[in-house]
């Protein structure tokens, strides 16, 4: 141990205070927060991996359990059980539990739609609606464990719907409103629903999402589903299916209002999540109940610094895991207000979002680097206007945050005031793994600094091996988590092969970082053939096969070019059938195919055609060279397992010619 540097015993060196970098936690912040000081978070930290069942013990009394857990953790890798024995049910903790004290009559739900009416759900009435909501569900032939697909816009009943199949025990899986017909179908056929709800449409940039048309198409051909909720939201006429369909509003006339949340396994699964990975295939992430509510509720409580005068606003849509985690688990388990938005950071102007913080007054702003840099884009000037002294803290997720962006963010939207939390984690890690508490640790920009509670990172070479600090390497996580993923829904073999074997014993997260002298990790993105464009995971092998499924391709691979704006821009590299020629009109309809088989997120930047890709011998494309050259314009690396070393100097050729 050096003069400045803590270690806990499996290795994590957490800083002294005496070590403080660039900016450490306002006095007054601290003063008044849930720790206050990074003595404080180090003996937590160090408690919860040296005496984990003391640690849990206490923490795990932050929520309602309806049966007492009677073992910590029963661990088989890949699988874990965390709170053994334990039963309770996440929309009890959510909801029910609020309704005795004060908190009764508070704001559970504050929203506001694009067009601009607005809603407020006190944990009352978001009670009374959620309860109506199970009872329709049950009606509908729902039970616990059935999957249901939730396809709606950032309206509360995509709050009240995952609550109600919770309180029930039945599975949600909720599918982001820019996915398509084609992804919807996947994702229902892949996890076996029988209902889904969706609604007439929801506004977007001032124009409407056709969501039910697309629930249609996803419907075409026989898929297993029986029932079709559909909220009413726009007042636009959709085409409903006699027998399968029918309106929410209508169907609530016909329920009661008294449901009881039915106590749940520890280990009951909450939601599938799909998210993509190094496959052709979205991997449907299974969260279950005790270990990933806890991870919700107690990161949202130190990371975000919860107090219950808090409105809460994490902008993320409900379909990613950050809605999940931050709009919906985290903050209603612990009570707290939230603020949802329906639309985007751009409509009618791009001062959105200072107005509504101006006009609800609001606290805590959890958003994405890509948000961030858009706002610096488009000036001051639509920030500076207004009020934005009600905020006390900021929050960062998705991608790493440039220390640029985090400056804008501390200086103009924090004016100075507001600790800024960079919080890693992923959807497979169910809630914040590395982050500062905003109160105690020091904060360096473009760091995510510090891991929370349970949670033990470190930084490998290829072999496993810990590299020193300083040194960039793979990011693992070095035990399970109460919050981590169970299993790849339908695919279980696929849990171990995917996370927990190339470096034997750990979880890989598929991200590269190094730590510094103070132990901080610098997290710099993904090192496996995902992509990250505007936080958003893509796996280039989704696009891939999104490509070659357009009959005029042969073959494509898609690379990643870092961009200005959304972090990372997808790049393809296309050869087309014999006979078929390259254009800028095949380009836009091979953008068109790609958002039609995934969704417009999904569309690439810029389209290569060429006449050969860079192969091995053995026919693996070199995706790594295809990347050198969008980089850098050139290939330096290693080529000697090329197939055919012609290829580079075409390739250079074809890259050169789209530059010009
Ligand atoms: O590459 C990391 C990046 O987002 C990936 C996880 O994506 P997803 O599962 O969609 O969840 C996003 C929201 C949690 C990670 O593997 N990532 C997320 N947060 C950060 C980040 N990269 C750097 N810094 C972050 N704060």
């Amino acid at each position: 141990m050096n003069a400045t540097t803590a270690s806990t015993d499996s290795g994590t060196p957490v800083p002294s205070a005496e070590k403080c970098p660039a900016f450490p936690p306002p006095h007054e912040f601290s003063a008044r927060a849930h720790l206050g000081s990074l003595e404080d978070y180090r003996r937590l930290y160090r408690e919860s991996l040296e005496s984990p069942m003391t640690f849990w013990r206490r923490m795990s009394a932050e929520l309602d359990w309806k049966e007492p857990w009677k073992e910590l953790l029963a661990w088989d890798l890949p699988h874990a059980r965390w709170f053994v024995g334990g039963q309770l049910n996440a929309s009890y903790n959510c909801l029910d539990r609020h309704l005795a004290g004060p908190r009764c009559h508070k704001a559970a739900i504050v929203w506001e739609g694009e067009p601009g009416e607005v809603r407020t759900l006190t944990y009352r009435q978001l009670h009374w609606e959620v309860c109506r909501w199970a009872n329709l569900l049950s009606r509908s032939g729902v039970v616990d464990g059935d999957r249901v697909v939730i396809y709606l816009p950032m309206i509360p009943e995509a709050v009240i719907a995952m609550l109600a199949c919770a309180r029930l025990g039945a599975v949600h899986s909720v599918v982001f409103g820019g996915f398509s017909a084609k992804s919807i179908r996947d994702r229902i056929l892949d996890c076996g629903a029988k209902i889904v709800i969706t609604a007439d449409g929801g506004y977007r940039k001032g124009k409407i999402v056709p969501l039910k048309e697309r629930v249609n198409d996803a419907l075409e051909a026989p898929s297993g589903v029986e029932r079709v909720l559909v909220v009413r939201r726009t007042g636009e006429r959709v085409p409903m299916r006699a027998g399968r369909d029918c309106w929410v509003d209508k169907e609530l006339k016909q329920v009661d209002a008294r449901s009881e949340a039915k106590p749940l396994d520890s280990e009951h699964p909450l939601y599938i999540l799909y998210t993509s990975g190094t496959t052709g295939k979205p991997k449907g992430i299974l969260h279950t109940t005790g270990g990933y509510l806890l991870g919700c509720a107690l990161s949202t409580k130190y990371l975000f610094d919860l107090k219950d005068e808090d409105l809460f606003w994490c902008t993320a849509d409900v379909g990613w895991v950050t809605g999940h985690s931050y709009v919906v688990y985290g903050p209603l388990a612990l009570g707290a207000s939230v603020f949802l938005y329906e639309g985007s950071p751009d409509f009618p102007q791009p001062d959105r979002f200072w107005r509504m913080i101006e006009r609800y007054r609001i606290n805590i702003l959890y958003t994405a680097p890509t948000a961030i840099r858009y706002f610096m884009r488009m000036g001051e000037r639509w920030v500076e206007p207004w009020d934005l002294s009600s905020l006390r803290l900021l929050g960062s997720v998705g991608e790493p945050i440039n220390p640029e962006g985090w400056l804008w963010y501390h200086q103009k939207i924090g004016r100075g005031r507001c600790p800024v939390v960079d919080t890693w984690w992923q959807t497979e890690t169910g809630s914040v793994m590395i982050a500062p508490c905003p109160g105690a640790t020091p904060c360096k920009p473009g760091s995510a600094t510090l891991p929370f509670f349970g949670v033990d990172p470190a930084i490998v070479d290829d072999q496993g091996n810990p590299v020193p600090s300083g040194t960039h390497g793979r990011l693992v996580i070095r035990r399970p988590w109460p919050s981590m993923l169970r299993d790849i829904y339908g695919s279980p073999e696929a849990l171990r092969n995917t996370y927990w074997s190339e470096v034997p014993g750990v979880y890989l997260t598929g991200d590269g970082a190094r730590q510094d002298e103070d132990g901080y990790f610098w997290i710099t993105g993904r090192i496996d053939d995902v992509l990250n464009v505007s936080g958003h995971r893509i796996g280039t092998a989704e696009v891939e096969s999104a490509l070659v499924s357009h009959s005029k391709v042969a073959e494509a691979a898609v690379v990643g070019e870092p961009d200005p704006d959304k972090g990372e821009a997808l790049v393809a590299f296309v050869t087309l059938r014999q006979g078929e020629a390259g254009s800028e009109e095949l380009k836009n309809e091979l953008r068109r195919h790609v958002a039609q088989e995934i969704g417009a997120i999904a569309r690439p930047k810029e389209i290569l055609f060429t006449a050969t890709l860079p192969k091995t011998r053995s026919g693996k494309i070199l995706r790594r060279l295809l990347k050198e050259l969008v980089r850098s314009g050139q290939i330096e690396g290693d080529t000697t397992t090329l197939e055919d070393p012609a290829t580079v100097a075409a390739l250079s050729k074809e890259v050169g010619k789209a530059a010009d």
